[in-house]
């Protein structure tokens, strides 16, 4: 239905203007805020910013979750910076996704009723502190194989917050994958509950790119939009390829049988995720849907007083400076 809105928005559009509008990606000149652009494309980029700012801000719930309990004060500390940093994202992004013309509270109210969706994968639980660092190690890194060609979209600011964001996403990776080796080096039960972790977080962290290109409905577009900039095989494939090695140096074993060197492609073959699981979580009925938007809905709610408190505030600092002039 979203493919049909956008196809029947363009068609009203000027052709002239829609030509020079393509010209000016073709040659790599950033979109700005106040430059003209088609529906589809401002349309387009306010899900996908949006969903990406859900993303961010869901994605501190499980890690947060295990702040109180990281092993030394080291570890929490390292955690809460990574949690902050998320934050962090969320904010830059819901300031990119409003020059598109949404306010944040529109794009808030959307998360909160589930109109918008976040990643799923924060739909799955964090069970024991092997998961923190398969979640950093897994999920950040697969994050930044997403997000390192988003520095170079065709929206300006969607593209210079990408920049700020994966210098971030590094450090992430890097945190999760030094927990790893902690655990991988460990006692054999913390190395049986790295595997586990390992086991339970690969598949869900190849979905994270999403369907298979054959399936992705606004692929062709997006691409020439350059809003997208691979397809979503090629960055899963890129990943395969960049996780194996590091599993194989913590001694882990990647939970697919299947997984072979493939020396024609240069690649790794593997086995998909099982797509009727990852359609199922995003309709709602993954292990966490509902906890996640309880948790959400229930920081907005507690919240309230805070924002009726600035607003307060900056209502009495107007009022006083009008009566001053
Ligand atoms: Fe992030
Ligand atoms: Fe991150």
């Amino acid at each position: 239905m979203y493919a049909q809105m956008i196809k029947s928005e363009a068609s009203t559009e000027d052709p002239k203007q829609l030509k020079e509008f393509q010209a000016k990606i073709d040659d790599n000149i950033k979109v700005e805020p106040r430059d003209w652009m088609p529906e589809g494309y401002r349309k387009t980029l306010i899900r996908q910013i949006g969903q990406h700012a859900h993303s961010e801000i869901v994605g501190q719930l499980p890690e947060g979750n295990w702040i109180t309990r990281a092993p030394t004060l080291e570890r929490k500390m390292i955690l809460l910076a990574k949690v902050q940093d998320e934050a962090g994202h969320g904010l830059y992004l819901y300031a990119a996704a409003e020059t598109l013309g949404v306010s944040r509270d529109d794009l808030t109210e959307q998360l909160l009723s589930g109109k918008m969706k976040y990643s799923s994968i924060f739909n799955y639980p964090t069970l024991n502190w092997a998961d923190i660092g398969a979640v950093g190690w897994l999920v950040d890194g697969a994050a930044i194989m997403n997000q390192v060609p988003l520095q170079r979209t065709s929206y300006g600011p969607y593209s210079r917050a990408m920049i700020r964001i994966c210098k971030e996403e590094s450090f992430h990776q890097r945190q999760g994958y030094d927990i790893m080796m902690k655990m991988a080096q460990g006692t054999e039960t913390q190395k049986k509950m790295a595997q586990d972790a390992l086991n339970r977080l690969w598949y869900p962290s190849l979905m994270m790119f999403g369907p298979s290109d054959a399936e992705s409905v606004h692929s062709t577009q997006n691409m020439a939009w350059k809003i997208k900039m691979n397809t979503n095989d090629e960055l899963r494939q890129k990943f395969v390829d960049q996780t194996v090695p590091q599993a194989q140096y913590l001694g882990l074993t990647i939970p697919d049988e299947n997984l072979t060197w493939n020396e024609e492609k240069g690649g790794y073959d593997y086995s998909d995720p099982d797509w009727s699981e990852f359609f199922d979580v995003l309709k709602g009925n993954g292990p966490c849907n509902v906890d996640r938007l309880e948790a959400r809905n229930k920081a907005w709610d507690d919240g309230a007083w805070v924002r009726d408190g600035l607003m307060a505030h900056a209502e009495k600092k107007r009022a006083a400076k009008t009566a001053a002039e």
